[in-house]
Formats: C-alpha cells, structure tokens, sequence
C-alpha cells in the first residue's frame, strides 16, 4: 500500500469540528444525529426493507417491483429487477405531471457568457424531439451510443433522450484523444457517434468532429452507421455523405412526443470508462433502478435539495459527477441547476464567483483542484477574490473527487461560505454511481479534509489484507461489506475482470473492494481517505491509469521502457511524473529537453491532454529487483525528491538511484 502523503498526515491530527448551525437545520431532509442514527438503524434491522422503502418513495414505477435484492448471482447482484420504469421519464413527465412544468430546470451559461434558460416543459419537448430523432436513425432499447460532446444543453439532452428509448449511452470525456475513443467505440459496439463540430473552452474553438472522423478510421468501428453532429461553432462542417446528420435539422423536424420506453429495473442506463491498475480502461455498467434512485436520494440527505434551491455542479458530463449530479440526480429531484460550458479561470478566475452571485446559486459543489487554483489566483490578484462578489445566497458547499487538504477546505469555508455553510466531502467512485460517505449538512459535525460517516445503508468498512476489521487509527483497505442499489453491475464485455478486481477472493469474495486505503479517527470514527491503493493516478479529480500512460511512452519509437508515477502537487493533487529508459544513450541537457517535450506531446495525443506528464526524467535503467519487477515506491520517493531510506537490499542496481536522483 502506498504510504500516507504529508497532506493525510496533517489531516489525521486535525481535531476541528464544526457542529451544525445553520437556522435551515431543523427543516432539512435530515435534521439532526438523531435522525441519521434511526435511518442506519433501520437500514441494520431491516436491509431490504429499507431500500425498497426509498426505491418506492423516490422513483415513480411504471411497473412496482416484489424483488428488493438477488443474491443468487453474487457478485452480480440485482435490484428491484422485476419492476419497471423509465429514467427520463422520473427526471421529466412526474415533474410536469405534478404540476411543476413551469418551474426552472436548467439555466445554462456559455463559456462567453450568454444564458439560456430551459423550464422542465422545455425540456420535456426537448427530450422528446431528440428521442424521436434518435428513433428515426433506427436506435431502439439495448443499441449503444457513444456521446463525445461539450458541456451543453444538448449534450443532457442527448443522455436522457438515450434513456427514454433504453438506448445505452457512454460518454466520451471531450479531452480524450481519438486513439482513446476509438478503445470506447470498439468495447462497446456503438451503432451510433454523437458529437458536435467544436466545443468552446476558455474563449478557444477546440476540435471534436475531426477527433470523431480520426477515431472511426481506427478499425474496429464497423457497427457504426451514423455519426450524429450538434453544430455548436460552426468552425468545421466536412461530412461524410451517407454516415453524417447534422443534428438540429433533424431534431427539428420531429414530433414533440414521445412515448417513453418502460425497462426493467436492471436494464443498463450508462456505461462509463474510467481507469484501472492494469489494461485497458474498464466500462463501467450502471442499472436504471438502483442508480436512479440513489442520484435522487442523494440529492436529498447530502445536499438537502429543497424547492427553491439553486444547485451547481461543475463537472463535466464526461465523468461521474456530471452524471449523477448534473443530468440524472438534480432533474429527477426536480431542482433548478445551473450547467456551465466553461471554464473557472475564464474571462478571469472571478468566474466561479460572478455566476454564483448572477444566478443566486444556493448549493455550490466543486473539485479541490478548482478551488485550490482559485486560492492561488485570488493570492495573485485581489480582484478576484471571492470577497468581490456577492455570495450570500450560498448555504452548502459541496468537495469531490479528491482528498481536500484542510487548509484549502477552511479557505473555501471563510472565503466562499462566509463560515455559514457547511462543506460536504463527498466520497464515493464511478463505481459506487453517488455518494457513498459524505455528511449530511444538518446531522453530522465536519472536520477539514473528511468525508465523515457513511451515508444510511453503505456498509463501508476498514478491513486489513485478509479482511478483517481494524481498529480505529490504523490503516487499511476501504470496503463495503455489502450490496448497495446503486452500485455497478459488471464491467462491460468483461464479467471476469468485474469479479476478481472488485470482489477479491482474498477478502471472501463478499466485500466490494474501492482501491482506496482509508483510516478512521481514533475519536469521532470519522473516515479519512489515503488516496488509491492501486497504479491509479488521480490529477486534478482526473482517474488515470500509470498502465494507460506508460503504453502510450512505449508506443513512442525512442522509448525502450517507462514507469509512471504520482507525485504531489499543490494544485492538481496529484501530478504525472514518468521515468524513462530510451532506446538509444541517455540524454542530457538540452536534447533530453527537446525529447522530453516530444515525449509529452505524444502522449497527450496518444491518451488527451489530462494525461501529459508534468515531469520527465530518463535513466539508463530503471530500479529493478533480482526478478525484473520495477521498484516503484523507490520511483514514487525519487519523484517527491525524499531520501530514500527504505530497504534496498532486494535492489539489482542501485547505482541507477543516483543517476535518476540526478537527472531532474
Ligand atoms: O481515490 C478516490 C478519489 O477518486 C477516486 C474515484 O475516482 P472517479 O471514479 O473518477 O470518481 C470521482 C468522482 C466521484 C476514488 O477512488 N476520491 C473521490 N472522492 C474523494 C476521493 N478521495 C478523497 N476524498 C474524496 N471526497
């Protein structure tokens, strides 16, 4: 297991509590201790009894369901699987049905800053003609659907337009490079490629279509029949005849109806890619059910969404995040959202600021990385301080995706909520499909830099390498001992590799294995996370595979052998660095500058931009054992430029420790 970073350090001796206070308390979801306590206890004295209670209280079935759990397939568990429903139908018609059609769903702010402002009717009619559209090229239930598109209007569309008719869809994150696509496209067996001409980030016109036209020249594409194109900039317009539609004459000419198609309970929603320790990236398989219900119950205990919230979530919809808390978790609870196309530190780094304060947002939720570039800039320029703004209409702050150090966590507290408003660490993974321990605003005492306690029902736990519990205060892995709703259902083309890797034989085979090492304090039992146990990288909230970027390095016609490490960074948390054996002398200089560079260039064509490494250092060896397996915690101590203490007696060549130490 990796060792604790100085920033965990820090975080285990923090003993600040921040009890709740706030005089929304009493009326939240869940107003206090107590009341949390009595929904875990229902949750122990009654497991399914307690799902299907939420499942029934927050999801409209078309079809009730009788089954709450099956186990008979464990790991492969289903929930509710004989009920039916629809997801689009749960984020849309219940809401105009009840009345609430004229009620704001989304306010979308373009990266130059024109915004658009669509009620739930709006979108209804918007969803309903892209369904129509999509029907109209012949998808129907079980086709997949690869969305490669900007944060837009019509990129949620497009999501919940797939999940009215079951079509399965897999977002492409748009800074993925075509070869990356390609892999996607391929796994999954997409009929169909949606994207649009551009996208616009930061004021620069970037490609997508071209990447699209790249990816499907890759091979392997031959289920594709169409490629479906949103023109958003208007900057590239060649179209393979036959293959390409532009999306909006198509969708204009539909019917603004469409009769939702009603699925069972486990029929996929989304597949999703995210990265693991070793191959190729894995396609996360969500439910329609279990997850719909655990977006919108979420929504609920962690950020005590009421009627007249604002709620702003500023993923991407590329990750799991824009998933669950942009298209799916705030529109089937019926919130008003703002979605964003931009950037944070676009015109300035006063942007996150201004539109709170233009749209009267009353839930921000946001990445460490962000916030921390944030204190950065407003360090360097007191115009955009937060001070400037008026953010009085804040009231919860929300954190994900990455450990939040303390120190950025009070700044976001004093600077951004006033020390008014709670921040909610929110843990949980692409895996788990929404929050698995995070605090609920009104029940639980924060302390910087944790995620607190586990949400009723997650049975997460701190088990050692055989699976056994551990005390509080030591180490270990992080687990959850039992199924959960929403909880993925198998990696895509891959059920083995969905068993081994989550389900480990070492652990029973029982518990759900995160990847994540994680302690609990020694006084309040309170979880803290010590980062990824495995070879994943997490930069910026960004999941990166060291496997996926050291085959891109190889694939590279200089380099003989690389190995990728993290190390710490004060902004993107975690920061690439990747050492390198070249196929010719080791350079030095100037010319290992040069190639350096060329190196990086690669891959960042090669993965996407995300995945550049900030540091490259080359040797004429790697540190190796007597076998052959490269030493990577002596790589991760090099990279922090530690002194390495640690035993090197099983070392086949030391003396390639100076060279590496040297070569920075
Ligand atoms: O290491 C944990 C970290 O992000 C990983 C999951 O990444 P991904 O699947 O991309 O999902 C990110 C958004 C949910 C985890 O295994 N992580 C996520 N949230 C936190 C976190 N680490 C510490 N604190 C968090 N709040």
């Amino acid at each position: 297991m990796h060792e604790p970073s100085s920033n965990i350090q820090s975080v285990l001796q923090e003993n600040r509590l921040f009890p709740p206070f706030a005089n929304w308390c009493s009326t939240a979801a869940v107003p206090n201790h107590d009341a949390y306590e009595e929904l875990c206890a229902e949750a122990n004295r009654d497991y399914e009894g307690f799902w299907a209670r939420l499942a029934r209280e927050n999801l409209d079935w078309y079809q009730p369901f009788t089954q709450t759990l099956d186990e008979s397939e464990a790991p492969f568990y289903k929930w509710f699987a004989d009920g039916k429903l629809n997801a689009s139908y749960n984020c849309l018609d219940r809401h105009v049905k009840a009345g609430n059609g004229n009620k704001v769903a989304i306010r979308f702010e373009s990266d130059a800053g024109v915004v658009t402002i669509l009620t739930y009717n709006d979108l209804l009619r918007r969803v309903s003609k892209t369904a129509n559209a999509l029907k109209s090229l012949g998808m129907v239930k079980g086709d997949r659907a690869i969305i490669y598109m900007p944060m837009s209007i019509e990129g949620i569309c497009m999501m919940q337009a797939c999940a009215r008719l079951g079509v399965i869809h897999s977002v492409v994150f748009g800074g993925f490079s075509s070869k990356a696509l390609n892999d996607r496209i391929v796994d999954i067996g997409a009929k169909l490629v949606i994207t649009a001409d551009e996208q616009t980030r930061g004021g620069k016109n970037l490609p997508l279509k071209s990447t699209v036209d790249e990816a499907l020249t890759m091979g392997g594409c031959e289920a594709v029949e169409h490629v479906l194109v949103n023109r958003r900039t208007g900057g590239y317009d060649k179209m393979q005849e036959g293959r390409d539609v532009w999306l909006e004459p198509l969708v204009e000419k539909q019917l603004a109806k469409c009769e939702p198609t009603w699925v069972e309970a486990e029929h996929p929603l989304f597949v999703l890619y995210t990265s693991g320790s070793t191959g190729s990236p894995k396609g996360v398989q969500h439910s329609t059910g279990g997850y719909l219900m655990w977006a919108t119950q979420t929504m609920k205990w962690t950020f005590d969404l009421r009627p007249n919230d604002v709620f702003w979530c500023t993923a991407d919809i590329g990750w799991i995040t824009g998933h669950t808390y942009i298209t799916y978790g705030p529109l089937s609870a019926g919130a008003t959202q703002i979605v964003f196309e931009g950037i944070p530190t676009y015109p300035d780094s006063g942007r996150f600021w201004k539109m709170i304060d233009d749209h009267g947002c009353t839930i921000f939720h946001t990445a460490p990385t962000a916030i921390r570039s944030l204190i950065k800039a407003s360090e360097m320029d007191d115009k955009v301080h937060p001070k400037n703004y008026n953010l009085s209409t804040l009231r919860i702050l929300g954190s994900v995706g990455e450990p939040i150090n303390p120190e950025a966590w009070m700044w976001y507290y004093k600077n951004v909520g006033g020390s008014r408003c709670p921040i909610l660490d929110t843990f949980w993974q692409t895996e788990t499909g929404g929050n698995m321990i995070a605090p609920m605003p009104a029940a639980i005492a924060l302390t910087p830099g944790s995620c607190t306690l586990p949400l009723p029902g997650i049975q997460a736990a701190i088990v050692d390498e055989a699976g056994h519990d551990v005390e509080n205060g030591q180490g270990g892995l992080l687990v959850i001992k039992r199924p959960w709703p929403s909880m993925i259902r198998t990696v895509w083309n891959n059920p083995e590799r969905y068993k081994s890797g989550y389900f480990p034989e070492e652990l029973g085979g029982k518990y759900y294995l995160a990847g994540d090492g994680a302690v609990r304090h020694v006084d309040t039992s309170y979880f803290q996370i010590m980062g990824r146990i495995d070879d994943v990288l997490n930069v910026s909230g960004h999941r990166l595979g060291t496997m996926e970027i050291e085959s891109a390095c190889v694939s590279h016609p200089l380099v003989a052998e690389a190995a990728v490490v993290g190390k710490p960074d004060s902004v993107t948390g975690e920061a690439i660095c990747v050492f390198i054996v070249l196929k010719r002398e080791t350079p030095v200089g100037e010319e290992a500058k040069q190639i350096a560079n060329e190196i990086r260039d690669w891959v960042r064509k090669e993965v996407g931009p995300i995945a550049r490494p900030k540091e490259i250092r080359f040797g004429d060896n790697l540190p190796k054992t007597r076998s052959g397996k490269i030493m990577r915690r002596l790589l991760r101590s090099l990279a922090k430029g530690e002194e390495i203490t640690s035993d090197i007696s099983t070392l086949e060549n030391p003396g390639i420790l100076e060279q590496l130490k040297q070569s920075l």
